[in-house]
């Protein structure tokens, strides 16, 4: 656990005030009332940290860094990259990213670099520098937060000047040896797209290239680490001088960065948390999706991470910003530390009393002080946080189930012209992830990458295309004795988009045949009994053929492909794989997985059935502690039964059988 506590705070944006030392003054004095013990320093700080070229004005900072560290408060020191000064603009136009048509942005905004441009390179390694050896090395400061949410602003977050162009065929170079190579991977003989010259190659773009799917999927790894790259030279740049770790703020499922590659070199995991909140009634679809973004971002490292960003009230983008209600700051701060958040972070502070941002939701608002629901409830969460450092320190969770989620399907799959052209990758993760979460059982979002030992269950919804070594890889969890659900288009193109022939890549591990898809209008449903209950087969309806040795267990009921199976289940080695050949509603996949967790000896923390609304999660540390979390998503009380004998890990209560939970709460167990 960095610094030795669960850090509460968050994004600091003094410069703003810089006029203004009392109100300096009385931050420090109320975030003292307000629990917090660590704020994220300098993050668009360029302008102030450096107003004219090489003239660096630190001063400031060190000011509030030692009046911070006389009060006990850590920083979390940003790089500032996120947002660059207009002398720089001015002066070096290529540090601006050229945007699809190929049109130089203007100044402004934010998050709007070139990240091959040497310039801007340059200049931000000269600024860091002198961050990283003025404070790189102060006894508060913890950790380096190097720019902001990397790709945030960019159009499908990248740059196409001539400088990435250059930079890409090079990579594309590197990667095929030859234009034959290349040629080949990509299918190019079709439409005579064959290049003769690296020079031809250029970027996806809408009034360019937007068909081939090879170039696609390749401009995208390479944009990644071209990302990845300038992330590590600022976190190289500061490391010069000091040895803490480097972080940079990821995003939820963001489709623009692969955070599989991107977290290379990021030596602590984080992310900005905004989930919609209040969007309807019923809390459970944002509590699962944010539920699940952090389990994304756990898996990463199989470490715990930081939200480094949340908001503590409203925010002030989207069409309709809801205030959080009385109940939801406490549990959505809960819901981070269930899943692995070792921190609970807000946008912003203060509120500025100008700028884009003047209305988003901060800790202290720009009337009445400290004296208003917000910071009341801040402040409660800040000395629940206090009291739970030391139990959950060296902890995580340890989940027996992992649902397959990668970048390079998600790209893949929403590129491809097929039976569909409205694939929603995430929205089909999401609705597995939300079978876990109802019944309490805690899933990691690994890669096709990422190690499978020690999983009980791997599931791998919209798998289509198979990463190398992948298979390879399902096949030995398969036949060491684990379980193994894919699901219809899945193993059909490798990593360069080229179909698979012969057969499906883990056809002897599923023991089926895939040979046609359907993708049927409403009219044309379809439909299959499973375990006696009737569920719809529908969007995608495939048509496999079961190995002898394969157990059918439903198969469609109607039209041509009536007869065919639906659902199939293949012993292969000690364990088994299942086939799940059509779509069909979140009711079928909640009767099949709850079929699956008992089937795999899967279960709750609390050996019991959830109320709707409700879930578990545990984190477990070396020594087998276990620190159980039971959050109620409901705004109204709820009974649980059945749940064992349990002691309230803060007001030592103990709990015999039956746990009642009031509207939106949490209880910690041990
Ligand atoms: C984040 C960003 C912050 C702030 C916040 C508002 O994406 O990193 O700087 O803009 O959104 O919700």
């Amino acid at each position: 656990m960095l610094g030795g506590r669960i850090l509460h705070g968050g994004d600091y944006n003094p410069d703003q005030w810089l006029d203004h030392p009392e109100i300096f003054e009385e931050d420090v004095k109320l975030m003292k009332a307000a629990h917090v013990n660590c704020v994220s320093l300098g993050i668009f700080a360029w302008a102030a940290l450096e107003p004219e070229e090489g003239v660096y004005q630190l001063d400031w900072m060190d000011h509030i860094i030692t009046r911070l560290e006389q009060e006990g408060i850590q920083v979390v020191l940003a790089t500032p990259s996120g947002a660059m000064p207009h002398w720089l603009t001015q002066k070096y136009p290529e540090v601006m990213q050229v945007q699809a048509d190929g049109r130089r942005n203007l100044p402004g905004k934010r998050h709007n670099f070139c990240y091959t441009s040497p310039v801007m390179r340059q200049k931000i390694t000269e600024m860091d520098r002198e961050l990283a050896k003025r404070f790189g090395r102060r006894s508060n400061v913890i950790l380096w937060h190097i720019s902001n949410e990397l790709g945030g602003n960019f159009a499908d977050s990248v740059c196409h000047c001539e400088l990435c162009q250059a930079a890409f065929r090079k990579w594309l170079k590197k990667k095929y040896g030859t234009l034959d190579n290349l040629n080949r991977a990509w299918w190019n003989y079709f439409w005579s797209h064959t290049y003769t010259d690296w020079e031809q190659i250029h970027s996806p773009v809408p009034n360019g290239e937007t068909t081939s799917t090879a170039l696609f999927l390749d401009w995208r790894r390479f944009s990644t680490e071209q990302m990845n790259d300038f992330y590590q030279l600022e976190a190289r740049t500061v490391k010069e001088y000091s040895d803490l770790p480097a972080t940079t703020n990821f995003m939820y499922f963001f489709k623009g960065l692969d955070y599989n590659r991107m977290k290379k070199g990021v030596d602590i995991i984080s992310w900005d948390n905004y989930p919609f909140w209040h969007k309807e009634k019923d809390e459970v679809p944002t509590a699962v999706k944010a539920a699940a973004s952090h389990s994304l971002m756990r898996s990463l490292n199989q470490a715990p991470f930081l939200m480094m960003e949340s908001s503590p009230s409203a925010i002030s983008w989207r069409q309709h910003n809801p205030l959080k209600r009385p109940g939801m700051h406490m549990l959505s701060g809960m819901q981070a530390l269930a899943h692995g958040s070792d921190s609970v972070q807000y946008f912003q502070w203060r509120k500025g009393r100008g700028g884009f941002e003047k209305f988003h939701g901060a800790v202290m608002d720009h009337k009445n002080g400290s004296n208003t629901r917000v910071f009341r409830d801040v402040a409660e969460l800040g000395e629940r946080l206090e009291g739970l450092g030391e139990l959950l320190s060296h902890t995580v969770n340890r989940p027996k189930a992992a649902i397959v989620f990668d970048w390079e399907n998600w790209w893949a799959l929403e590129d491809t012209q097929g039976p569909r052209l409205d694939f929603n990758y995430v929205k089909t993760i999401l609705a597995h992830y939300r079978t876990f979460w109802e019944q309490g059982i805690e899933a990691d979002l690994i890669s096709m990458d990422a190690s499978l030992e020690g999983y009980h269950l791997v599931t791998a919804p919209l798998n289509y295309l198979y990463k190398d070594g992948y298979a390879k890889r399902v096949r030995e969890f398969t036949a060491g004795g684990g379980t193994f659900v894919t699901t219809c288009f899945s193993g059909m193109v490798d990593e360069t988009d080229l179909c698979f022939t012969g057969h499906h890549p883990l056809y002897d591990v599923l023991g089926i045949e895939q040979e046609e898809i359907d993708a049927p209008s409403e009219e044309f449903e379809n439909r299959f009994t499973y375990e006696g209950t009737v569920y719809p087969a529908q969007n995608l309806c495939e048509i496999v053929h079961a190995a002898e040795d394969t157990e059918v267990l439903a198969s469609y009921e109607t039209d041509f492909y009536a007869g065919a199976p639906v659902i199939t289940r293949h012993a292969f080695g000690k364990g088994r794989a299942y086939y799940l050949a059509a779509e069909s509603g979140l009711e079928f996949l909640r009767d099949f997985y709850r079929k699956l967790f008992v089937e795999t000896g899967l279960e709750n923390a609390l050996k019991t059935e959830l109320p709707y609304g409700v879930t578990v999660t545990e984190r477990l540390g070396e020594d087998g502690k276990r620190v159980i979390f039971v959050m109620n998503f409901k705004n109204e009380p709820v009974r649980i039964e059945g749940t064992g004998s349990w002691t309230d890990a803060e007001t030592k209560a103990a709990y015999d059988g039956t746990l009642l939970l009031e509207p939106f709460e949490c209880k910690v167990l041990i």
